[in-house]
């Protein structure tokens, strides 16, 4: 177990605060990989610092919050309407994310975008500088500083700044796209440098780290070394840490009285609605989709490959229900607006043009599930269907995965997400563009025989649990304070 006393620095905190009165707060789980990852890290002596996710302008608010998070090990960042909306609706959520994901810069608006950017940099590199102040007042010597994610690409140099002999590490939850289309990016320069001021900084696999390498050496001009970039002397580690589960945290929560009676509900469910309106037993598939409503999940993709599904095998149309839970996020960004309403308006014509009376072929829900509800989804699932038409690396396959031991279900996955390098052997990788290979997938997983999917899902099962969220976070902790000598970085 981990003795090192860590503090975590990410944007998003954990749990995020809803108000109940002028003093009184609840608190609920936070939506998303990194939080789910990070909470799968046990026995860690870690203090969480970062934004619950709301506005708090009077005094009262803030000492009640700040004194209802303590309880959680978490310290809040406050941050106002404005800076909210220029650094995390618009630097943050606008320009950084769609760029990581290869969806460009906002191409609408080019030219409002362009006059915008600089004040929003600016609020973002002020956002930074508020994070940093936090963690400063609650620094210890001997902590190691942990930052997380696009949000905070400029935290590692206002920490060197205050305090050059902090230990910081920088980790990134998304993918790190190629130099070529970082180089895009009017800040660029900047933000590398920030980065490099980092200890150590990780990625999910060795592609990404690579062209974060590449980016330092093409933009910057400095060194990449085996072991990361080097500027004057200063090394700056760079190494891929894949990320994990707490795999036993799903299969324990499979055994408790709740979920099985959950799962018991939903099989009847999918099973006996058919039972009693056709005299023989007629079981419905059920196919599984859990993203946030975000673009980079392709949900779209993902729905009209359905349909083409759909459309060419008319013997599946009444044995088969494509379930997906859309996570609502970022919803005060335009982008995800107009996208709701486009994943709203094909989910309704699919199932205009294929339902029936009694039944529709896509189930979508709007919302998000506790995790005993997921964990029963999850198990009762024949198909789980990943599109992302670029992803770090996709936690919902891994729990599909580790909740499967009972069914081996199939799992399909977008080789653009980052779990498609450590699934790959026991998933039907697909490219998501190609609605013609995802819906000929859909019918391959949906009549596979038993024995492949046992063999594919012997190969998930064992990747997922053997390597957790809490080797993961074991693994960088300690390479920040002793790296391994001599190691290869980008072999
Ligand atoms: N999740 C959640 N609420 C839900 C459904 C899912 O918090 O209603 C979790 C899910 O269990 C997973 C995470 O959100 O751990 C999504 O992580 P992933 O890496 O797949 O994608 P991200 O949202 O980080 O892009
Ligand atoms: C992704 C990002 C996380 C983020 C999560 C949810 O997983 O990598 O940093 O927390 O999405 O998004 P949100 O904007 O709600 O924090």
């Amino acid at each position: 177990p981990m003795k090192q006393r860590l503090l975590v620095v990410a944007n998003r905190l954990p749990v995020s605060a809803f108000r109940r009165g002028e003093d009184s707060w609840s608190l609920e789980i936070s939506a998303g990989g990194l939080v789910s990852a990070l909470l799968g890290v046990k026995e860690v002596d870690a203090k969480w610092i970062g934004w619950a996710g709301v506005n708090v302008p009077d005094e009262v608010g803030q000492r009640a919050l700040t004194k209802a998070l303590a309880e959680k090990r978490c310290i809040p960042v406050f941050l106002d309407e404005e800076i909210v909306h220029q650094y995390y609706n618009g630097y943050c959520n606008n320009i950084l994310w769609p760029l990581f994901h290869y969806l460009g810069l906002p191409q609408e608006d080019r030219l409002a975008t362009t006059r915008s950017f600089q004040s929003q940099f600016d609020a973002y590199k002020r956002a930074n500088q508020m994070f940093a102040d936090v963690v400063n007042q609650h620094y210890e010597d001997g902590d190691v500083v942990w930052c997380h994610d696009y949000h905070l690409m400029f935290l590692p140099k206002c920490l060197k700044e205050y305090n050059s002999k902090m230990k910081v590490g920088w980790f990134l939850h998304t993918p790190f796209p190629s130099s070529e289309i970082h180089r895009t990016l009017p800040s660029r320069s900047e933000l590398l440098r920030s980065v490099l001021a980092a200890d150590l900084v990780g990625f999910h696999t060795y592609d990404y780290a690579r062209h974060f390498v590449s980016a330092c050496t093409r933009i910057l001009g400095l060194e990449g070394t085996p072991e990361g970039v080097e500027d004057q002397g200063k090394l700056t580690r760079v190494a891929a840490f894949p990320i994990g589960i707490d795999s036993d945290r799903f299969k324990r929560a499979l055994e408790l009285p709740a979920v099985k009676d959950h799962i018991n509900e939903l099989t009847q469910r999918f099973a006996g609605r058919k039972e009693k309106m056709l005299s023989f037993s007629c079981l419905l598939l059920v196919m599984l989709g859990v993203d946030r409503l975000d673009m980079i999940k392709g949900i779209p993709q993902k729905i009209l490959a359905f349909e083409k599904f759909l459309e060419e095998n008319p013997v599946w149309r009444d044995k088969v229900v494509l379930l997906q839970i859309a996570v609502p996020t970022r919803t005060d960004v335009h982008e995800y607006q107009k996208l709701t309403s486009q994943v709203h308006e094909i989910v309704g014509r699919i199932n205009g043009r294929f339902g029936t009376l009694t039944a529709v072929p896509i189930i979508h829900l709007d919302r998000s599930l506790d995790f005993q509800a997921l964990c029963a989804l999850y198990a009762v699932t024949d198909v789980a269907l990943v599109t992302s038409l670029r992803d770090g690396m996709n936690l919902v396959s891994y729990e599909f995965v580790a909740c499967q031991g009972a069914k081996r279900g199939v799992l399909i996955l977008s080789e653009f997400a980052g779990a498609a390098q450590s699934l790959g052997a026991g998933a039907l990788l697909v490219n998501p563009w190609n609605i013609t290979e995802v819906a000929n997938s859909i019918a391959y997983a949906l009549n596979m025989p038993a024995d492949e999917r046992e063999k594919r899902h012997r190969h998930n099962y064992a990747h997922v649990t053997t390597h957790t969220a809490q080797d993961w976070a074991e693994t960088f902790v300690s390479f920040e304070s002793h790296p391994p000598t001599p190691f290869l970085l980008l072999a």
